[in-house]
């Protein structure tokens, strides 16, 4: 277990190739993400086009990391690939992929959970959060509130009854006929509208507890669009009033949770904590500090899921089955 540092990360859970190698001491050596722009047409992820692009995207990758950070294959310790929670033709590729890989250059692999990948790459900042933490992982399928007491010890606290928060925004973004993913277009648009033009809900806010809905408020905004159509001043009202309740409702959540929790420190990680209102918000009505993850980092990339598993290297185990788990609850990862 000595010499193992270097750690070649894959991820394939949903509509991203992202391949990396992260060195113990030194960070991420290199790394590469693809974005499938196949989805856009449809509005969203089309699971049998992920996986067919992933199988051709990846070991390219992977041979091209290596290159890049003039890496020998024999320099890794260990292969780390998103094992689940995701799409599991996509997770399968990598599954696939990976164990094969780690066989060929006779290395062990790592089967990492998605969501402490995302969890964890704040540690990626140069000036990272120390433990414990409450975290705030908001992605395309999770919204989940997290007591955070050290690596591999996680406590759910609350979590997403219906849609997730980047669900949300994806969502919105199709009624407004947006491009994809939906997040930063509804965020570019809300940037020239009004947000208080138009009430919206925050939804679960005015009960107890750490939950999150945001099925109802993509209905309202659904009819609101119905009603005002109109023009783009109209739209970005809208786009701008949504950002808002989702900004809000999350905020109100988290300065909850630390409450409850007694910590200071939150992290907040996943695809939707590149929203820069989201940032100003948190940091303006939280009193302790908030850390997120390099911005590079927010959405899914390989060098995450290294790290996790650089964490996670005492589950490392002879590469060759090909193995996922779609479904895959945060709190039943082992203890590190
Ligand atoms: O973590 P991620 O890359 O993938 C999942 O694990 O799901 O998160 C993707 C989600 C998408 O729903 C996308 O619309 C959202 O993150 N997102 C954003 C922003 N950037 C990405 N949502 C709001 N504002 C953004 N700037
Ligand atoms: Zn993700």
């Amino acid at each position: 277990m000595q010499s193992f540092s270097t750690v070649l990360g894959i991820e394939t859970s949903c509509d991203e190739t992202a391949v990396a190698v992260y060195r113990h001491g030194e960070g991420i050596l290199s790394d590469a993400v693809h974005t499938q722009m196949e989805h856009a047409r449809y509005g969203g992820v089309v699971p049998e086009l992920a996986s067919r692009d992933h199988v051709r995207k990846l070991a390219p990758m992977i041979r091209q990391v290596l290159d890049r950070a003039d890496l020998h294959p024999g320099s890794i310790d260990a292969v780390a690939y998103t094992a689940g929670p995701g799409l599991a033709g996509a997770l399968l590729v990598g599954s696939a992929v990976a164990e094969g890989y780690a066989r060929g250059i006779d290395r062990p692999t790592i089967r990492v959970h998605h969501m402490e990948g995302h969890l964890l790459s704040p540690l990626l900042e140069p000036d990272p959060p120390e433990f414990p933490f409450v975290a705030l992982l908001v992605s395309g399928g999770h919204t989940l509130l997290i007591e955070v007491r050290a690596p591999g010890a996680y406590r759910l606290l609350g979590e997403t009854l219906d849609d997730a928060a980047g669900e949300a925004f994806d969502k919105t973004a199709r009624l407004l006929r947006l491009g994809y993913p939906g997040g930063p277009e509804v965020a570019r648009l809300a940037e020239a509208g009004d947000p208080d033009r138009f009430a919206f809900p925050r939804p679960m806010t005015d009960r107890p507890g750490l939950d999150f809905s945001f099925s109802g408020l993509k209905t309202h905004t659904r009819l609101l669009i119905e009603r005002e159509a109109g023009d783009d001043a109209t739209r970005a009202a809208i786009a701008a009033g949504f950002e808002k309740a989702v900004v809000e409702t999350l905020a109100i959540k988290c300065r909850r949770a630390l409450k409850q929790t007694r910590l200071e420190r939150l992290v907040v990680a996943g695809g939707v904590s590149a929203n820069r209102r989201l940032r100003t918000a948190l940091d303006a009505a939280l009193p302790g500090r908030v850390y997120y993850p390099p911005l590079a980092l927010c959405t899914d990339n390989g060098a995450m899921i290294a790290l996790a598993g650089w964490f996670r290297r005492n589950e490392a185990g002879r590469a060759g089955d090909i193995a996922v788990r779609p479904r895959w609850p945060l709190d039943d990862l082992p203890p590190l």
